[in-house]
C-alpha cells in the first residue's frame, strides 16, 4: 500500500540534505529510517524492540531490530500523530513516572502507544516481514482522561486498556479494529478519584502502571503512595463484553510497602511481583482475597539494600526469575519468587551510575532470554543475555546517538518505555 508516509520514506532516502527542524513537522504521522545500512539486519531480524520519545514536539515510536543473537539494530521512527509530555515538579528521565508506555502485543502484531501530552493513544499495524515498520491504523483515540501514561493489552490482541495519570485519571479500554484502529468500549472509562494535575505531579501520589492479571479477568492499575500513606493496586473486574466492574477494590501491600510501581504477573500463582519505589519489591497474593482492602496470605514486601528507586520489572521465562531495574543506583537485580511466594536477591548487575535504567523488557530468541533496559539518562539501551539463574551476562551497548542524526528530537529526560516484538516460527 503507498501511503504517505512511505512517499515522504522514499524522499528521504534519496535526499540526504533534509535538515532536522522541518522533518519532525513533516513526519508528525510518518516514518524516519535510523540508517540506510541497516536494511540486512532488518530482512533478518528475528523481532524487534520499541520505545517512544515521548516528545512534547512530536511523540515517535522507536523500532530497533532484534536479530537472532538478541542484539538491537536501530531501524525506524515512527511518528503516532500524538505528543508527549513530562510530569512535574522534578525534571530528568522518567518523564511519565511509568511502566508500559508501549506496548506491543504478539498476538494482535500491534503496537500501542500512549500520547500523554494529547491525551491519546495511537495504534499501529506490525510489518509481519520486519516488524520495525510499523503502520498507523486509523486516528489516534482519546484516552478517556487526561495524561495517559501505561496501556495493557490482552492475551489475545484484541482489547487495549490505558490509564490516565492526570487531573482526570482513572482507567479506559478498547477493541482493537484493523481498520479503524482503536474503538471505546462501553462502560470501561473508570475513575481512580485521585487529586492529580495536569501533567501528572510525582512520582509520590502518581498513578504508575495499568496490567492484566494472568487469567484476563481483572484490570489493575497500581498508584504510588503519599509517604506515610501507602499505594494501592485498583483492581476492575472484567465482564464479559469487556465492561468493567463500576467500582474498583484497593489492594494495599503489605507492611514495609510504599510506592507500588510496575506489576508483573507472577505465573500460575495468581500473583503480581510489583516494584516499590520505596523500598524494593511487593508481592500480592491474590489467592487470599483482600480483607478491608489490605493484602493478606503470602503478600510480602522484600527490602533492596542501598535502593534509590525500584521501578521496573519483568520476568524471564528461561531463568524463572525477575529483573527490576533501579533509576537511582543504575542497578538491575535478580528477583527469585519461589513456590511460597516468598521473594529473594539472587544478584545484581550495575549499569553505571547516572545512567539512570528504566523501563525494561524481556524477550526469547531461539530459547534463549535477552533483557532490554532502556538506560535514559546515557540515551542507550543496554542489552543483557540472561545465560542461566543469577549469570546474566552484558552483550551490547546500543547508543541512541543515530536518532538524533536521523532528525527525529528527543531527551534522556522524555525517553519511555520497552516492549519487544518476535516474529512467530
Ligand atoms: C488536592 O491537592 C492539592 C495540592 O496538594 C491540595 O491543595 C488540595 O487541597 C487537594 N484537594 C483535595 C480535595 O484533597
Ligand atoms: C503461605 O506459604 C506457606 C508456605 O511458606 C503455606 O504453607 C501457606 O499455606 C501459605 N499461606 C497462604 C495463606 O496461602
Ligand atoms: C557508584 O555510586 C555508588 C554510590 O554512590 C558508589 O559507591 C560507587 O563507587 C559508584 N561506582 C562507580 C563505578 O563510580
Ligand atoms: C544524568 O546525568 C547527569 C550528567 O551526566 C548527572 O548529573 C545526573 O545526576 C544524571 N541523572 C540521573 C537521574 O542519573
Amino acid at each position: 500500500m503507498l501511503t504517505i508516509s512511505s512517499v515522504f520514506l522514499s524522499v528521504l532516502l534519496a535526499s540526504s540534505m533534509v535538515s532536522a527542524a522541518p522533518l519532525q513537522a513533516r513526519h508528525a504521522k510518518g516514518k524516519v529510517m535510523m540508517s540506510t545500512q541497516n536494511s540486512a539486519a532488518a530482512s533478518s531480524a528475528v523481532g524487534a524492540a520499541y520505545f517512544i520519545t515521548n516528545d512534547p514536539s512530536g511523540n515517535a515510536v522507536i523500532a530497533s531490530s532484534i536479530g537472532s543473537d538478541g542484539q538491537l539494530t536501530l531501524q525506524q521512527a515512527t511518528f503516532s500523530g500524538g505528543l508527549g509530555s513530562h510530569g512535574g515538579p522534578g525534571t530528568g528521565p522518567d518523564a511519565l513516572f511509568s511502566q508500559g508506555a508501549v506496548k506491543a502485543s504478539p498476538k494482535g502484531q500491534i503496537v500501542a502507544t500512549v500520547n500523554a501530552g494529547s491525551n491519546t493513544i495511537s495504534v499501529f499495524n506490525i510489518d509481519p516481514t520486519n516488524p520495525t515498520n510499523l503502520e498507523m491504523i486509523g486516528e489516534p483515540v482519546g484516552s478517556g482522561g487526561e495524561f495517559p501514561m501505561s496501556l495493557a493489552i490482552n492475551q489475545a490482541g484484541n482489547m487495549v486498556c490505558a490509564v490516565n495519570g492526570g487531573f482526570v485519571n482513572g482507567v479506559s479500554c478498547y477493541s482493537v479494529d484493523k481498520t479503524k484502529g482503536l474503538v471505546p468500549i462501553a462502560n470501561t472509562v473508570r475513575s481512580l478519584n485521585l487529586n492529580q494535575t495536569t501533567p501528572a505531579t510525582g512520582p509520590a501520589g502518581s498513578v504508575s502502571h495499568v496490567i492484566f492479571n494472568e487469567a484476563n479477568t481483572q484490570l489493575i492499575a497500581s498508584v504510588k503512595g503519599v509517604p506515610p500513606t501507602p499505594g494501592i493496586l485498583a483492581v476492575w473486574d472484567i465482564a464479559s463484553d469487556g465492561s468493567l466492574s463500576q467500582d474498583f477494590t484497593a489492594v494495599q501491600p503489605s507492611t514495609g510497602g510504599l510506592l507500588p510501581f510496575s506489576m508483573t504477573v507472577i505465573p500460575g500463582k495468581n500473583a503480581i511481583l510489583a516494584t516499590d519505589a520505596g523500598d524494593g519489591v511487593d508481592v500480592f497474593d491474590f489467592n487470599n482475597p483482600p480483607a478491608a482492602g489490605v493484602a493478606t496470605g503470602n503478600s510480602s514486601n522484600l527490602p533492596i539494600e542501598g535502593q534509590g528507586a525500584t521501578c521496573w520489572s519483568s520476568f524471564s521465562q528461561q531463568t524463572g526469575n525477575f529483573y527490576v531495574t533501579d533509576i537511582g543506583t543504575s542497578e538491575i537485580t535478580e528477583i527469585n519468587v519461589d513456590d511460597n511466594l516468598k521473594p529473594s536477591i539472587v544478584t545484581q548487575y550495575p549499569q553505571g551510575n547516572g545512567s539512570a535504567t528504566i523501563d525494561n523488557e524481556i524477550a526469547t530468541v531461539n530459547q534463549k532470554d535477552f533483557l532490554y533496559v532502556l538506560a535514559a539518562n546515557a540515551s542507550e539501551v543496554k542489552v543483557l543475555s540472561l545465560n542461566a539463574p543469577g549469570k546474566a551476562t552484558a552483550l551490547q551497548t546500543l547508543s541512541l546517538a543515530p536518532v538524533s542524526k536521523a532528525g527525529v528530537t528527543f531527551s534522556p529526560d522524555n525517553i519511555q518505555g520497552m516492549t519487544a516484538f518476535i516474529k512467530a516460527t
